[in-house]
């Protein structure tokens, strides 16, 4: 019996709940929410979807954390979205305090749960997950890179017209103004991307990924974007529970890998049962490599400054 648990049943959590229902890769999946009605209404009309869609998964609204007891897995997208000209930074005090209490609720009921976390500032509010549950630091991730590596691949093949599915893109390191879109490493039907597009050209498509949220947010204008970032984490948690060992950029523990030690960050990482089974060090580029380990860095200065907070310093 597996159970997937998505705290907040905004658009990202709605969505998310939606997309893992329909993979039918679990018993039940809980979604909760503070506001009374959302989650049970929405969980009521997921639910009715089923004989159409042809899923088994029951979808569970409520207000109450006793009933994500014994989950396996959580998705923690509680907190609020960015408003336009905010950087996701702005959000680290208000959501801060929002998932230290999620994750302490979360913890009481499902002490053995993985966690997968999508609330920004991305790369800080995983690390506080890990810090608040006490968890083991393969059992707490957080969701980016697989976002921002789509984003990516989407303007790569936007701007060479080939076949999405031909575009392999791969993009590390923060959540933020020190993503690492990846142009080494990324492929157009097999070829590298740099016999394909010229260096200009790749360097646009690189900060249109980084900005790539923003984008959205600006369009928007309240709210920011859920289709995208809900397949990616729904894409992680189905890694998790099929036990798949597939590799996908996710924010993880680093331990040593390219030089960084002790903070979470966008690196490759395969995931299976037990959460992140192992961390794939890729071969980047002098660069890249730099590029990473100054979004390292600065992943670390906010961490501090989140200390500094909590300890009302
Ligand atoms: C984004 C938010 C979800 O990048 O971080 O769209």
């Amino acid at each position: 019996m597996s159970k997937i648990t998505v705290v907040g049943a905004g658009k990202y959590g709605s969505t998310t709940a939606q997309r893992l229902a329909e993979a039918d890769v679990a018993d039940q999946v809980v979604m909760t929410d503070i506001v009374e009605g959302l989650p049970q209404g929405l969980a009521l009309d997921m639910n009715q979807s089923r004989p159409v869609e042809k899923y088994r998964t029951l979808v569970t609204g409520t207000n109450d954390y006793a009933d994500t007891a014994g989950s396996d897995v959580v998705v923690i997208t509680a907190g609020l979205p960015r408003k336009p000209g905010m950087t996701r930074m702005d959000l680290l005090e208000v959501n801060a305090g929002i998932v230290t209490d999620v994750t302490n609720r979360l913890m009481e009921h499902s002490p053995e749960a993985i966690l997968v976390v999508v609330t920004n500032p991305l790369d800080q509010m995983t690390t506080l997950a890990a810090e608040v549950s006490g968890l083991p630091r393969n059992k707490v991730m957080g969701q980016a890179g697989m976002l921002d590596s789509a984003r990516f691949a989407h303007f790569i093949a936007e701007k060479t017209g080939a076949d999405i599915l031909d575009i392999e893109a791969v993009t590390l390191g923060s959540h933020g103004a020190t993503m690492v879109p990846v142009p080494s490493l990324c492929k157009v039907g097999g070829r590298p991307l740099a016999d394909v597009l010229d260096a200009e050209t790749i360097e646009e498509l690189v900060d249109r990924t980084r900005n790539g949220g923003a984008e959205i947010v600006g369009l928007l204008k309240t709210g920011s974007a859920y289709y995208a970032p809900s397949a990616a984490a729904a894409a992680m948690v189905r890694a998790i529970l099929t036990d798949s060992e597939e590799t996908m950029p996710v924010c993880a523990w680093t331990e040593g890998q390219y030089g960084i030690d002790g903070v979470y960050l966008g690196v490759l990482a395969k995931l299976g049962a037990s959460g992140v089974t192992e961390i794939i060090e890729a071969p980047l580029t002098n660069g890249e490599t730099e590029a990473l380990r100054e979004a390292a860095e600065a992943v670390r200065e906010k961490v501090d400054d989140l200390r500094q907070i909590g300890s009302g310093g």
